[in-house]
Formats: C-alpha cells, sequence, structure tokens
C-alpha cells in the first residue's frame, strides 16, 4: 500500500499532473430548467409533499418506463422498501403493526448490488438469500437462480438490479419466476434510460397497453422495452450520482391503479378518510418533495444526453485500454443497449500483482506488467480522480454472512474442504470484486481528462 504522495513521486508516473479541480465518479449535470420549476414551485408556494412538479415527475417517467402509473418517492430505497412491502402483502397478506410482512419467508435477490436493493427485504422481517453473478452482465445468473428453486422452491418473490446500468437476463429470469409462480421486484435505480429486447414484449405490456408504442423504447426493434418495465413493481432512484438526479427522490413504477393507490396512501402516513387522522395501516413518510421533484422535472429532458455522453465515456476507456490485459464491464450487445452509467474494468487474472484486502483495508505488491483494483483506484485517487472498487457482493458482508448464497452448482456456503481441495465453489461476484474496479465515469469529464486517467492506469502496469 502506498500513500497517495508516494505515486505523485513515483518515475512510473512522470510527467502527468494532477486534476486541479476534482473528476468524480458520477456527479450531477444541471442544466438550468432544475431552478425554473424549483423557483415555481417556491412562487406557487407549492412547498410541500403535493405539487404540479411531482405530477409532472410521475407523468413523465412512467411514460418513458411504459408502465401505466409512477409513485413520487422520498428516495429509491423508499421506493423498493414499498415495493417489497407490496409484494409481501401480495403474498402473505398484511402483518400486524411491528411485523414485516416477509417474517418467516425467504427471498432471492441479486447478489452483486448496492445493499439499497436487498435491505428492505430485511426491513420487511424477510431472510434474503443471494443469487451469484453471471459473467455475460456481471447480473443475476439465471442458472444459480434455477439452482436456488431447487434448495428452496417455496421462495415466491425475486428482487433484481441491473448493476451499473446493464440489463440483467431477463427474460431467462422472468421465465423462471413465472414457472415458480414467483413475483418480480426490478431496481432500475442504475439503469435508467436502459433498453433490453425481450423475446415476448406482450409478456410485459398490460391489456390496453399492447398497441400503445410509446411503451416500446425509441430503438428501431420495437421489442426493446425500458428497464423498469419487467418487475412487477420496479423503481428508479434520482440520487444525487444517477444519470438523472434531483438530489434525492425514486419512483415506484406499476400497472396497477390499486397498487399505485396504496403505495401513496403508505407514503404519506397512511392517512384514512376521516375528519381526524385515523388509521387502518402502518403509515411511512415517504412521498416526494415537490422540491426535489422541480429538479427531477427540470432534468427529465436530458436523459437522451446524459446517456451518449456516458457511453462515449466508455467508448473512450474501451479503446484507450485496449491494449493493456483488462476488459470493460460487459453487456449483451444482441439484446440490449446500457444506459452506461458506470464504466467498470477487470483485470485478467493472469496480470493481477499480488493483492489482499480484509474488510477494511487493502495491500498489494506491485509488479511490472500487472496491477490491481487498488494500485489502479490508489493512483488515480492521488492525481485527484474518483473510482471506486466493485460493489462488495451481499453475500460477502459482515450484516448477510450467515444468510443463504446460491451459485450455479448449487449452495455457495459452506462448500471447503481442508482434505478435498477441488471442493472450492466458485463464486463469479467475488472473482469480479476482487479483480474490478469503476472508473471515474462523470459525463463532465473532458476527454483530455479521461485520457489523463487512461494514461494513469497504463503506467500502473508498467
Ligand atoms: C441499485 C441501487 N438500488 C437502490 C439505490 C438506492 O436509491 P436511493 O439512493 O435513491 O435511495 C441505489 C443507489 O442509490 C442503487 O444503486
Amino acid at each position: 500500500m502506498n500513500t497517495l504522495t508516494d505515486y505523485l513521486s513515483d518515475p512510473r508516473f512522470a510527467g502527468i499532473e494532477p486534476f486541479s479541480s476534482k473528476v468524480w465518479l458520477s456527479s450531477p449535470t444541471m442544466h438550468g430548467d432544475e431552478k425554473r420549476w424549483v423557483d415555481d414551485a417556491l412562487d406557487t408556494n407549492w412547498v410541500s409533499t403535493v405539487g404540479a412538479n411531482i405530477n409532472e415527475v410521475e407523468r413523465m417517467t412512467a411514460e418513458k418506463i411504459g408502465k401505466k402509473y409512477a409513485v413520487g418517492l422520498a428516495t429509491g430505497t423508499a421506493a423498493l422498501h414499498l415495493a417489497i412491502r407490496l409484494c409481501g402483502e401480495k403474498l402473505y397478506g398484511q402483518a400486524l403493526a411491528g411485523h414485516g410482512t416477509l417474517e418467516g419467508h425467504r427471498v432471492f435477490a441479486s447478489d452483486m448490488t448496492f445493499d439499497a436493493t436487498v435491505n428492505p427485504i430485511a426491513y420487511e422481517g424477510g431472510e434474503a438469500v443471494f443469487i451469484d453473478t453471471e459473467y455475460d452482465t456481471w447480473n443475476m445468473d439465471p442458472l444459480a437462480l434455477k439452482k436456488a428453486f431447487e434448495i428452496y422452491p417455496d421462495v415466491r418473490l425475486i428482487v433484481i438490479a441491473h448493476l451499473y446500468g446493464t440489463p440483467g437476463k431477463i427474460d431467462e429470469i422472468r421465465r423462471i419466476a413465472d414457472a415458480h409462480n414467483a413475483l418480480i421486484v426490478e431496481d432500475a435505480a442504475e439503469s435508467f434510460g436502459a433498453t433490453y429486447k425481450t423475446a415476448d414484449p406482450r409478456r410485459y405490456l398490460s391489456a390496453g397497453q399492447s398497441d400503445v408504442s410509446s411503451s416500446l423504447s425509441d430503438a428501431s426493434d420495437e421489442s426493446a422495452l425500458q428497464t423498469g418495465m419487467f418487475g412487477d413493481v420496479s423503481i428508479l432512484s434520482f440520487n444525487g450520482n444517477k444519470v438523472i438526479t434531483g438530489s434525492a427522490g425514486g419512483v415506484l413504477l406499476t400497472d396497477s391503479i390499486e397498487d399505485a393507490n396504496k403505495v401513496r396512501k403508505w407514503s404519506t402516513q397512511s392517512r384514512e378518510d376521516a375528519p381526524w387522522y385515523q388509521h387502518e395501516e402502518l403509515g411511512y413518510n415517504y412521498r416526494m418533495s415537490n422540491i426535489v421533484a422541480g429538479v427531477i422535472r427540470g432534468q427529465l429532458p436530458y436523459l437522451e444526453q446524459h446517456i451518449a455522453q456516458k457511453k462515449a465515456i466508455y467508448e473512450r476507456y474501451r479503446i484507450g485500454l485496449c491494449d493493456l490485459p483488462v476488459q470493460m464491464n460487459p453487456f449483451d450487445a444482441g439484446r440490449s443497449e446500457p444506459n452506461w452509467w458506470l464504466s467498470c474494468l477487470l483485470i485478467n487474472e493472469d496480470a493481477m500483482c499480488p493483492f489482499v484486502r480484509s474488510e477494511t483495508e487493502s495491500l498489494y505488491i506491485h509488479e511490472s506488467g500487472r496491477s490491481c483494483p487498488s494500485e489502479i483506484l490508489e493512483a488515480i485517487a492521488a492525481f485527484n480522480a474518483e473510482g471506486r472498487p466493485i460493489w462488495k457482493p451481499m453475500h460477502m458482508q459482515p450484516i448477510y454472512r450467515m444468510h443463504g448464497f446460491v451459485t450455479r452448482s448449487g449452495n455457495g456456503r459452506a462448500g471447503s474442504n481442508a482434505y478435498i481441495q477441488e471442493m472450492k465453489t466458485a463464486d463469479v461476484g467475488m472473482d469480479i470484486f476482487r479483480r474490478g474496479l469503476c472508473l471515474p465515469s462523470d459525463n463532465k469529464m473532458t476527454p483530455e481528462q479521461q485520457d489523463r486517467i487512461i494514461e494513469i492506469i497504463h503506467r500502473c502496469f508498467q
């Protein structure tokens, strides 16, 4: 482990200047229209969780994704909580106050994702069982999901995320879910604007919608649908680092008016129709603010522009790093168009220098021609740019260490044996975490700044 100043004085990096202002991983990009709608809320005194900006964000996001209804909420995490609670109630009935709707039940969940995807399972008293990742898109592995149903046939709920804006193998996962009568919550927090060509578009377009062309994406192939269309309930996030931001905010997407109304009620403290505060259900203060909605409303027209900028960043890295023993984060070019939220790289196994990580620290030994995520992240940080390790898989997190984890070959826990070396189980998530990293992917990064980052990465391998 080097200190940051060591990198600046290391002859390997001679001639490279630190950035005078920080190059971020992914920061908000404002355009001016945001101010207009925030001012509008202030000027009209709709400084509340009611107002025209919220209504517009709901209308615009539902229309963009192709779901019939969107409910504006405080955060993507709040949207996930209510999506999972909604499914819990559908599957297992209403819970008493103080109890979750998933108590006594397991839920299958993406393993390589941000913890906000899976924590709401615990909020509802459920037990997440993590499904290993596949190398093709770095998302939930349908083969591991199939295995998981062999081990836990009673599971009825699956929570999937599209990591870094890359759609997962949706058709395969949906087929498995349908075969087991399971519901899907789709976390499209990172993938807003990404599309996936399903072999069965009618499966996702509800009655009366199948001839509405706005439900299909702008892509020339009419079966390309937006991520967020594939869950029984789906969510988006407008967190400050997302492709469209409101500083915070999220929406829950559904085709059911009853579900939309229920979530709206829960998010505003579950008030009943009475002259006084009357409550028959547990409530939450999860509604979106009309000020936050003003920022999102101003941002939404720039979604495609932001995606194009992110795609150009990915392409520049792909070309600039192609002579190194690394690969970019993969996607299924035939069936999906990511939103390119974060550009990542994966170092080839034989180009990894000796490298260990504890729960909070890492240590490596530099070797010529090799590198590791810590060296690259520390080097670019020394030059004032922000990268990030790959999201550490949930099954490796201390909080979830006793939870089930299923790989293609079956139970991913307790597979090792002191006497039989070959019994070590494959763990794709752990491998991508070990060899991968997220690169600075800010859409305000200039080509010159990006070239300097590419050069720093080359020098790491010298
Ligand atoms: C995959 C994923 N799900 C959920 C969330 C949570 O969204 P929010 O920050 O809006 O609560 C995030 C990130 O913030 C995320 O990356």
